[in-house]
């Protein structure tokens, strides 16, 4: 539900015009004050509605907001509704973690997410039978890429999975989807490239490699933080080159 785009949205605290129409979009609240203020310039706080933090600052010139998700699909879905109908957003990008589902898949690797399955009911009550396939904006993940690339950064492109249970009790499921191509699984970006699609709106997922559901490796907290700083580069890159 909307509310009149007059004043804040139902989640977020921000008025109409303090976010910027390209958003990156962390799931950790504090990962997005971190991005905004390492990398953002007059930077101000606009939302700590249920502590889910938002910043707008600039970047090279650009007019950047990051704002947390929270974890899993529901959770982003609210934020990604209120940015896209309330907010004008244009161009979200996801950067968050992974597990990597094949070995070919490298712990603090980058993975840009081509498409992503789901186990979620979230599309399946919007489509109803019909099995949507929830993909990235091309020109968003071609840019991506090709920077990646020009980075030596040990990139991937494919199809991910966002599963609704970290802690899954399937893992025989995982293993299935490796089988056909999926190279890792998160929890949010089947429902934020369908709610861009429906907004008419451009969306990429960018993932760092942080455990591996075949060998059971984890990287330590030092090295998430190294790879959120390469992922943040490469996302604030993709949108303001
Ligand atoms: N995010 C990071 N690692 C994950 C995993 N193993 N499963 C689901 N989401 C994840």
């Amino acid at each position: 539900m909307a509310t009149p785009s007059t004043g804040p949205s139902f989640h977020l605290g921000a008025m109409p015009g303090q976010i910027a129409d390209t958003v990156l979009f962390p799931g950790d609240p504090l990962r997005a004050e971190w991005i905004a203020t390492t990398y953002l310039s007059d930077v101000s706080c606009y939302s700590k509605v249920r502590g889910m933090l938002g910043f707008t600052g600039t970047y090279n010139g650009r007019r950047i907001s990051v704002q947390g998700s929270g974890m899993g699909q529901p959770s982003l879905a609210i934020y990604a509704n209120e940015l896209l109908s309330h907010y004008g957003v244009r161009t979200l990008v996801r950067v968050g973690s992974c597990g990597a589902l094949t070995t070919a898949v490298g712990l603090r690797d980058l993975v840009l997410a081509m498409t992503a399955s789901t186990d979620s009911a979230m599309n399946r009550v919007r489509f109803e039978s019909f099995d949507y396939a929830p993909a990235a904006d091309f020109f968003l993940l071609r840019k991506a890429y090709d920077l990646a690339v020009a980075r030596s950064l040990p990139v991937h492109v494919g199809p991910i999975a966002a599963i609704d249970s970290f802690y899954s009790e399937v893992p025989a499921q995982l293993l299935r989807l490796a089988e056909y191509g999926v190279l890792a699984v998160e929890m949010e970006t089947a429902v934020l490239y369908t709610l861009a699609a429906k907004f008419g709106a451009r969306a990429l997922t960018i993932l760092t490699v942080g455990d591996h559901v075949v060998t059971g490796e984890a990287t330590t907290g030092e090295e998430r933080e190294r790879g959120m700083a390469a992922m943040a580069e490469l996302a604030l890159a993709t949108v303001t080159d």
